[in-house]
């Protein structure tokens, strides 16, 4: 078991890494650092690495473990923008300015069919142990909504209405009614349990936990 720093800016990620690492007998706390450099990447696990790398010097014991997360939606018609960008195009473009470009895009065919508006939340969680680094990925699938809906939420929530799960949580085939369902509303129009439900970022945290056991396996077998 291993104290955790989770390089994050957000308080309320560390209480949800804490949710799900404490009851494992991990210590979570917060590491904030001033000027880390997010490098101009594709993939998130990329972003994720970099940050691990500058932040490493600053753990207080070597032997203590560094977290960080990075999240963002990537949108299929814009090729996966904002994906790494999110944090800038909220900041620049916002949800109207999403809807917007998605409108400007493809004008008729977004609107006459809701595949072409898929979109994804995806979130890696990387976590460097002095065995190694492991990365975990977690998604959500689902479309950019026509306008903007619901008063709750952060970032594109207003603009992103999840795809339906099953009851063992996997996306539902397109068109049929799931077990988990916002009936079509985006997450800032749900409360946030049910958004819970979906969560790209939970999904992430249990990849890597579900790492960390095979690794615990393996090494006590050896
Ligand atoms: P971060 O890496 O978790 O800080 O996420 C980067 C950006 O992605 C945020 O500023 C949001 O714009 C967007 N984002 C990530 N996750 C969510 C979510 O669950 N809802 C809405 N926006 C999100």
């Amino acid at each position: 078991m291993a104290r955790i720093h989770f390089l994050t800016g957000n308080a309320g990620k560390v209480d949800e890494a804490v949710h799900h690492l404490a009851p494992l007998g991990h210590d979570v706390v917060q590491l904030s650092i001033d000027g880390i450099v997010e490098p101009q990447a594709e993939e998130l696990e990329t972003v994720a690495r970099a940050k691990l790398e500058q932040a490493k010097a600053h753990l207080p014991d070597p032997n203590d473990w560094l977290m960080v997360e990075d999240a963002g939606l990537f949108v299929e018609a814009l090729d996966g923008f904002p994906g790494v960008y999110s944090s800038y195009a909220l900041s620049t473009l916002g949800c109207h300015g999403l809807l917007r470009l998605l409108d400007h895009l493809h004008s008729e065919d977004l609107h006459v069919e809701a595949g072409l508006r898929r979109a994804e939340f995806r979130a890696v969680a990387a976590l460097m142990t002095p065995q190694g680094t492991f990365i975990g990925e977690g998604a959500c699938l689902g479309r950019i909504a026509p306008a903007l809906d619901g008063e709750g939420g952060f970032g594109f929530d207003p603009v992103f209405i999840p795809r339906d799960l099953d009851l063992s949580g996997q996306p539902a085939e397109i068109g049929v009614q799931g077990e988990v369902s916002t009936h079509g509303r985006t997450f800032a129009a749900v409360d946030m349990d049910l958004k819970g439900k979906f969560s790209h970022r939970t999904e992430a945290l249990q990849d890597l936990l579900a790492q960390l056991g095979t690794a615990d396996e393996a090494a006590s077998a050896s």
